[in-house]
């Protein structure tokens, strides 16, 4: 049985490590590297942790000699670099939450670490484990619709999604976190790669925060939705969206206590209560990139906020045929240019996105005891997919389309 420690034990620590619950003959949890005592101590108390492995950071967790096979970095994007460095030289297997790190040449850093140290580090792009994607990239490699030429491919964020996450919430800012097109849409650059299965060339793009900032604000808007004169009009209200509990709702990330009290509390004084165009945000609301591959397969990606529904839709076009999808609505549509039609929906799993976060923890153990350094999403090939999220960003601020080959030269080089 495969024995871990976790760095982070938030939103994703927490879901990962619940496969061990689930699945305890498999792997074991057992040490935690948590700032957060009151999260510190829920994590140690649900996987049964002795006081003498609960470690405040991730730094105190790995001063200390090896303790288990692999190490789960659940910590938020700009503090990946540092402990997976330092846990790779130390010998650990890692399951590295996306994106690697916030900055291009520190991602090439760990792949290139990972590669010297013979380790797996699996990058977590819950989506390439999931039935619908695997189904999805089996149809393209069989050649059902032939040669694939061109992809549509929308991430269709959901205006409640973007405005709790990249608005209000912790990814709003990319000098706290990273670029809407990483730290969102690394995980569709990365499907795309895969699926394409040819090396990208080029990459443009376009995009920018045109909607939710203080210049858009409607009359009579405050600073506060509990505060505001319009706050019954708004679409966006705070107190609308996260007072009440509510399925899919966004409520449990206002405040860890679970109470109305607490959560009004929270809206009043904390970075959820506040009006969506008075927020400290500076990331894109929505974006459009474009990408030339070596076989000469084309992709145009849409990344947006202005979606009532939260979903990823895509069209992949052959030369046979063409492959209609919803991720939320598990549909593949196969229109053959014979006239032959099919429609499939993969087997669905229980958990968070459709199933992946389950899928991912089934495929990274079953990795480790085998001890495949490639698996589905090794160091090195995240690594080239996050260089295209990079050179999206570096085309869609300077105006210029991204020589891929070239930008990564002039990361490792530093010029970049
Ligand atoms: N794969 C996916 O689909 C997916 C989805 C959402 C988020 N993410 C990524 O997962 C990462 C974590 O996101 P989250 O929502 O779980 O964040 P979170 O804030 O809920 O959890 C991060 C935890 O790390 C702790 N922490 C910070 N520094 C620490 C340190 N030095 N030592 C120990 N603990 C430390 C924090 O106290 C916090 O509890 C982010 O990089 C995010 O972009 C991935």
């Amino acid at each position: 049985m495969l024995q871990a420690a976790v760095i982070g034990a938030g939103n994703r620590g927490t879901i990962y490590s619940s496969y061990a619950l689930k699945r305890p003959h498999e792997i074991q949890i057992i040490a935690i590297a948590e700032l957060d005592e009151g999260r510190r101590k829920r994590f140690a108390k649900a996987h049964n942790i002795p006081e003498h492995m609960q470690f405040k950071t991730g730094e105190e967790l790995l001063a200390g000699p090896k303790l288990c096979d692999v190490l789960f970095i659940c910590t938020m994007d700009r503090q990946h670099f540092g402990p997976t460095m330092l846990a790779l030289d130390k010998g650990y297997h890692i399951l590295l939450e996306k994106p690697m790190s916030h900055d291009p040449l520190e991602s090439v850093k760990i792949a290139d670490k990972a590669k010297e140290k013979n380790a797996i580090l699996a990058v977590c792009h819950s989506m390439r484990y999931g039935s619908l994607t695997q189904e999805l990239k089996r149809l393209i490699d069989s050649k059902v619709i032939g040669d694939v030429m061109t992809i549509q491919w929308s991430e269709n964020v959901g205006a409640e999604h973007y405005v709790s996450s990249f608005v209000r919430g912790k990814w709003r800012n990319s000098d706290e976190s990273s670029s809407m097109i990483l730290q969102k849409s690394c995980h569709d650059m990365d499907m795309l790669q895969w699926l394409v299965g040819s090396k990208c060339t080029k990459v443009s793009s376009f995009g920018s925060l045109t909607h939710f900032k203080a210049d858009q604000a409607p009359e009579g808007a405050g600073t506060r939705c509990t505060e505001c004169a319009i706050e019954t009009d708004c679409p966006f209200s705070a107190i609308k969206l996260y007072y009440h509990e509510r399925k899919g709702g966004w409520y449990n990330a206002v405040s860890i206590e679970n109470t109305l009290e607490a959560r009004m509390k929270a809206l009043k004084e904390g970075p959820y209560g506040r009006c969506v165009w008075h927020c400290d945000n500076n990331v894109v609301d929505h974006q459009v990139v474009n990408l030339l591959f070596e076989n000469e397969a084309t992709v145009s990606f849409t990344m947006s906020g202005f979606t009532g529904k939260e979903k990823r839709t895509f069209k992949i076009m052959g030369t046979k045929g063409e492959i209609r999808g919803s991720r939320s609505q598990n549909e593949l549509e196969i229109n053959l240019f014979s006239g032959k039609q099919m429609v499939i929906y993969p087997e669905q799993y229980e958990g968070g996105h459709s199933g992946s976060d389950f899928l991912i923890m089934r495929d990274f153990v079953a990795q480790v005891n085998r001890g495949d350094r490639i698996g589905k999403t090794s160091a090195q090939e995240s690594a080239r997919s996050h260089m295209i999220a990079f050179a999206a960003e570096h085309s869609r601020v300077t105006g210029d389309t991204i020589d891929l080959d070239a930008y990564i030269e002039d990361v490792k080089a530093g010029r970049a």
